[in-house]
Order: C-alpha cells, then sequence, then structure tokens
C-alpha cells in the first residue's frame, strides 16, 4: 500500500471514530486544514522535479477527493444518526389506548332514593321536597308534639339563629314536617271545593331528604336521611299501608318472599303506631328482624293542622331510613362510609 493510499485509510478511520459533528471538523482539519496532512503534501511539491510534479500531483489530488467524499459521508452519516435518534425520542404510540376522563357515579344513598322514587312513583305518589332548617312549629308542634312533650328529648337537635322566641329555627330531625307543609299546600289548592262539600283528591306523596340529630356511631350519623310518606283520603286505612309498604320493600329488595312485621309503637302524631321491620328468608341477614320505618295512622290533631276535618279524613304516613335501606341492600356493614367521601369505597357503585 503506498503513502497516499494509507493516509486515506487513516483519514476513514479517524472520520469513522468522530461521534460528533466538533469532532469531526477536528478530524476534517488534520487532512485538510492548513497544516493538514494533504496541504503538506501539496506544499512539499515544490521542491520535486517537473516530470514528476505531474504525476504527482494528480495522485495527491485523487486521495485528496477520496478524504472529502468520506468526510461529506460521514457528515451524511452523523447527520442522518442524530435526526433517528430524535425521531426516536419524540416517538408516539399511537397504539397506545387514549387518556380518559374519569366518569363519576351517583352516591349510593342517591341510588336508593331514586330507587325508592320510582317505585313509589309507579304508586301513584308525587314527590316533594322542603326546607332542611325547619320551624319549630313544623317540626314538632304541627306534629301533635308540644314544648313540654317528651317524645321531643329522643330528637336533641341544634337550634339555628333565626325564627322567633315562640317557634325557633332548627335542623329538622325528621322528614314528617313534610306531611304539614305539603298537606296545607294540597288542601289550599282545593279549598273551594272542600268549602262547597265536596271531595278533594287523595294526599299521596313522599318527602326525601337530610335529617339531623345529635348522634354519632357505626349506625347513627348526625346528619342522614330519611323518607316520609303520606296518604290521606277519606278511606284510606291501615291495611292499605301494610300493602303499600309490602310492596315497596319487596320490589326494592327485588325479593318476594321478604316478610315484613308491624311492631306496636308510639309516636306523637300517629295513632295507632308501627315499626316496621323486615325479615330476609335468604342471604346473609336471612331470619333477623331489622327496623326499617316508623309509620301509623295520622294523628286528628295532625289532620286538623293540615286544614282537615279528621272526622272526614284519614289516612297514613311512615318515615325510614334510606341509609339503613343501603346498607342492606349492598352489604355495608358501617353507615359512615357512606359520609366519608372516600372515593375507593364510593366507586364500588357507579
Ligand atoms: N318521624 C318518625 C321518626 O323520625 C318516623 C315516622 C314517620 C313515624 C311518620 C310515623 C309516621 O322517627
Amino acid at each position: 500500500m503506498n503513502e497516499l493510499d494509507a493516509l486515506v485509510d487513516s483519514a476513514r478511520a479517524g472520520f469513522a471514530q468522530a461521534t460528533t459533528p466538533a469532532d469531526l471538523e477536528n478530524a476534517k482539519a488534520q487532512y485538510l486544514g492548513k497544516s493538514g496532512r494533504i496541504t503538506e503534501l501539496m506544499k512539499g511539491m515544490a521542491a520535486l522535479p517537473v516530470d514528476e510534479k505531474k504525476s504527482r500531483g494528480a495522485a495527491i489530488n485523487q486521495a485528496k477527493q477520496a478524504i472529502e467524499a468520506a468526510l461529506t459521508d460521514r457528515r451524511q452519516a452523523l447527520a442522518d444518526a442524530e435526526l433517528q435518534s430524535q425521531l426516536k425520542a419524540e416517538a408516539l404510540d399511537v397504539t397506545l389506548p387514549g387518556r380518559q376522563r374519569g366518569s363519576g357515579g351517583l352516591h349510593p344513598v342517591s341510588l336508593t332514593l331514586e330507587r325508592i322514587e320510582a317505585i313509589f312513583g309507579s304508586m301513584g305518589f308525587e314527590v316533594a321536597d322542603g326546607p332542611e332548617i325547619e320551624s319549630d312549629w313544623f317540626n314538632f308542634t304541627a306534629l301533635n308534639t308540644p314544648e313540654d312533650h317528651p317524645a321531643r328529648s329522643m330528637h336533641d337537635t341544634f337550634y339555628v339563629e333565626g325564627g322567633s322566641a315562640k317557634a325557633p329555627n332548627l335542623l329538622r330531625t325528621h322528614t314528617s314536617p313534610m306531611q304539614i307543609r305539603h298537606a296545607v299546600q294540597h288542601v289550599k289548592r282545593h279549598r273551594a271545593a272542600l268549602d262547597a262539600g265536596q271531595s278533594m283528591p287523595e294526599i299521596r306523596v313522599i318527602a326525601p331528604g337530610r335529617t339531623y340529630r345529635v348522634d354519632s356511631d357505626a349506625t347513627h350519623s348526625p346528619m342522614f336521611h330519611q323518607c316520609e310518606g303520606l296518604w290521606v283520603g277519606e278511606n284510606v286505612s291501615f291495611k292499605d299501608l301494610k300493602f303499600v309498604f309490602t310492596d315497596f320493600c319487596r320490589t326494592f329488595f327485588e325479593s318476594d318472599d321478604l316478610v315484613l312485621r308491624f311492631r306496636p309503637s308510639f309516636f306523637p302524631f300517629t295513632e295507632p303506631s308501627a315499626e316496621i321491620d323486615i325479615q330476609f328468608q335468604q342471604g346473609p341477614l336471612a331470619g333477623r328482624w331489622l327496623e326499617v320505618a316508623g309509620s301509623g295512622q295520622v294523628h286528628p290533631n295532625v289532620v286538623r293542622n293540615m286544614g282537615l276535618d279528621p272526622e272526614r279524613y284519614i289516612g297514613f304516613a311512615f318515615g325510614m331510613g334510606p341509609d339503613r335501606l343501603t346498607m342492606l341492600r349492598y352489604g355495608v356493614n358501617d353507615l359512615r362510609l357512606f359520609f366519608d367521601g372516600d372515593v375507593r369505597f364510593l366507586a364500588q357503585f357507579r
């Protein structure tokens, strides 16, 4: 191998070792720069005899062109590699699934309330809504629970500003004030017919909502839900209550063999009164009696406070606990889980 071929080879090797454009320019200077090897060889030609100059010049030129070609190739190769690594770094995997926004869901107690409304709706019940800050009159007095009545102590509650000394405001302890509120509105709409001795359409309503008591443990929360039911007409009896509530429970729990028990009890606003217990025949709770509602025939004093004649109008009311129904339906054993707001718990009901 002659000296020029060796030079070209060493230039190629030098260029190949350069891994960045800057390295490559340094390597180029060693051969093609001002004092590079090729430049030196050119200068050396001056000392040669004329007849050798021509062939020597051609040979050096050839070597120079070969080195320049190697340089161009290496520049291109480095530029390609740079582009490839850039593309790789910025690569998008278009086969990855898209990022989705998590979809929310209804709270389990809301699911229960929707279910209650749908079932009672199918039985012809309206749905009414009322204030959570209630006056003493609607929460107690109108419901046949005067100021000194001992039943008030079972409903220890939070009194809030506003209202009068005689009728202070409080957070309602049950949804029963809605019996009065709704009935009074209903009666008002039909006052003319009633005054003319005609009859009015029956009152058939449920009123779900939040209620408050000073109570807190695994099965009680200071804020909880109730759903009131009221059916008043000229010929509504306890047997209608039994039928309606039994039908509701069996539909709600999708269990035709569910058994109900009406256990005598006391409420100032109903007479007679009963606690309603249910018993599952199957599943983990089979055989146990579980209390789900208070109920009774609307007390004559309450019928009077509705603006109706208790000799003519009669009916029943019940108040149930949707939180409790939700616990039973989904097998949840701690009521507080519903109100802690832990998404890991709540997401299970989506
Ligand atoms: N309001 C009662 C309670 O909270 C339940 C009830 C409602 C009882 C309607 C009878 C009639 O305990």
